[in-house]
């Protein structure tokens, strides 16, 4: 839908952000030296090794790892989608987000059925004031008007042509809405009637759509909106939005079956509450929610619906269970749900039963091991093969590592899956190192691309040959056109690439502290000697094979010099 974001305008806009006016305000920074530092937002500590560069225009977490760009950050703390974070961006420095194409902002048709979503969530609001069925209704389910306003919570009166008539001049967009129904015989009815609606939001804030609770008459008991232009089920959650403004959710963040259990739980305190929309947890939603919190609780009905769901929500969160994260699952009795819990257990009776939420592995151990007879070698063999089915989706990490030793241990058999520590293409923030002068060049050039004008750069040509030298050459390249280039806008200008992520990974490396224009022009010396040798030896197989050639015969002398050279400095 949205026009791609030109990468000069993304540039531009580094220029303009400081990214310490973005952090400032949400994290509270103290002046060291030519950094600022604070205790990581994404971590628990006591001693800050949260660092903000405003030379580099970029921020690090030497315990956690946590870096990025100014963008970087309002994606991570604030769990905005890219495109949110330069729109939140640009608005701080009045800019206007020009998109490629012909795109100019979103197109027209979706911003009139934007408008219209908040006329009709605000006449659904003005309906439920009208109506004493559905107040009666809220009231006696409990709900305080607080959270009726805050949740906008609305009403959709019997009549089958409601809306049709408060919006005569919008049917077309009523329809593109998702807001009516038709008939055999193709005549438009309102889609809601006799229900409590409860909108749901975008990560703005925005109506996107309904869910909408039956009071009477016929029809199953929640409705949502369709798949419209604006509202794709499997990639929302309600009450995201509400959410993210909690205290507590970076925390941890509650995921529950219904509309109604997310009201509940909010008014008894726990903000930090969200629900999947009547289907099973998908892998967007997994990715919302970790990029709103470090902790999900899942929390489910006891019957047999409920473990399903909580199963497929285990298979879509196990391939993003990377070190840091944390899964529990929480189940609750038969017959109850977290509404009734807290109408007749109160908030600590809720709190309770949260202690009790079993971790990811816990409930992965249980689920597989229930109903077999682990005295038998076959059943052992079956959990064991299963089991590594699932290790497998995750991705290599210290958890994975543990959870495959602890079902080893368990079952007593060896697994054949890898689920050995991560490996060094995948470092951990702070054992991170670099291995080749690759790297090492590479990453001191990120975080410093003033290298680049080293008179030794300059003299060491570098060819490229293989993707990590046309990538190193690339940036070298990069630098010289845009001089004053920060980290921060190195990076960002590879985000969507696939050496991207590479870079990403070396930028959170530990570096040297000194001596780094000399280790930068090492390494680069290494780079290339290892390009002369390989041709070297080469040219001379060649002409092993074939009648002398004087150009050849030329270019290995050169080369055999340039070898020499190069070995002398490093000697
Ligand atoms: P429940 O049937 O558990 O309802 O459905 P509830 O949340 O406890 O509702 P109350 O307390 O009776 O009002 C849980 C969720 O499953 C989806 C809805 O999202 C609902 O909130 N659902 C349920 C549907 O989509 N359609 C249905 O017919 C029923
Ligand atoms: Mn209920």
């Amino acid at each position: 839908m949205a026009g791609k974001i030109p990468e000069a305008f993304i540039q531009q806009l580094l220029d303009r952000v400081d990214i310490v006016d973005v952090i400032q305000p949400r994290v509270s920074l103290k002046r060291a030296g030519r950094e600022f530092q604070a205790c990581c937002p994404f971590h628990n500590e006591k001693t800050p090794s949260f660092t903000v560069s405003p030379e580099k225009q970029f921020y690090h977490c030497f315990g956690c790892g946590a870096h990025g760009s100014a963008i970087g950050f309002l994606m991570q703390f604030d769990g905005l989608e890219f495109t949110d974070a330069v729109e939140e961006l640009a608005a701080m420095v009045n800019m206007e987000v020009p998109r490629e194409g012909h795109y100019q902002g979103p197109r027209r048709e979706v911003r009139d059925l934007q408008d219209l979503m908040q006329q009709v969530t605000r006449w659904y609001r003005q309906q439920l004031h009208a109506s004493d069925t559905a107040r009666d209704y809220l009231q006696q389910r409990g709900l305080e008007q607080r959270i009726i306003d805050q949740y906008e919570l609305g009403y959709a009166p019997e009549h089958w042509d409601g809306l049709l008539r408060a919006f005569p001049q919008q049917k077309a967009l009523l329809q593109q809405g998702g807001l009516l129904s038709s008939n055999e015989q193709g005549r438009q009815y309102d889609r809601f009637r006799q229900r409590i609606l409860f909108p749901i939001h975008n990560r703005r804030g925005q109506v996107i759509g309904f869910g909408g609770r039956l009071l009477q008459g016929d029809g199953p008991k929640y409705l949502n909106s369709p798949e419209t232009p604006l509202f794709h089920k499997g990639r929302e959650l309600y009450g995201l939005w509400q959410a993210r403004k909690h205290e507590h959710t970076r925390e941890q963040i509650l995921v529950v079956e219904g509309y109604m259990d997310v009201l509940a739980l909010v008014q008894a305190g726990f903000g930090n509450t969200v629900a999947t929309l009547g289907t099973a947890t998908t892998p967007e939603q997994v990715q919302l929610l970790f990029r709103a919190s470090r902790h999900i609780l899942y929390c489910f009905d006891g019957d047999r619906a409920g473990r399903e769901a909580a199963w497929k929500a285990l298979r879509n969160t196990l391939p993003q269970m990377q070190d840091g994260r944390q899964v529990s699952f929480l189940f609750l009795p038969q017959g109850e749900d977290p509404d009734s819990i807290v109408q007749s257990q109160g908030q600590a009776g809720f709190a309770q039963h949260i202690q009790q939420a079993l971790p990811l592995e816990r409930y992965l151990l249980e689920q597989l091991t229930a109903g077999k007879d682990l005295s038998r070698l076959d059943s052992r063999a079956q959990v064991a093969a299963e089991a590594e089915k699932l290790l497998e989706t995750l991705p290599e990490s210290h958890y994975r590592q543990l959870i495959g030793e602890q079902i080893e241990q368990q079952l007593r058999v060896s697994l054949h899956t890898r689920h050995a520590a991560p490996a060094a293409e995948h470092p951990r923030p702070k054992t991170s190192s670099l291995h080749t002068p690759l790297r090492t060049a590479i990453a001191l050039l990120l975080d410093q691309p003033k290298l680049a004008f080293l008179q030794a750069t300059r003299s060491i040509p570098i060819e490229a040959d293989n993707p990590g030298t046309r990538l190193l050459s690339q940036l070298l390249q990069q630098i010289t056109r845009q001089p004053e280039i920060t980290t921060a806008q190195l990076l960002e200008s590879w985000r969507d690439r696939p050496e991207g992520e590479h870079l990403n990974r070396l930028v959170a490396s530990r570096l040297p502290k000194e001596h780094r224009e000399e280790v930068f022009t090492d390494a680069l010396r290494k780079i290339r000697l290892q390009q002369v040798s390989e041709r070297i030896q080469q040219l001379q197989a060649q002409l092993q094979q074939s009648v002398p050639d004087n150009l050849a015969l030329q270019q290995l002398q050169a080369l055999l010099q340039e070898k020499r050279q190069l070995g002398e400095k490093n000697g």
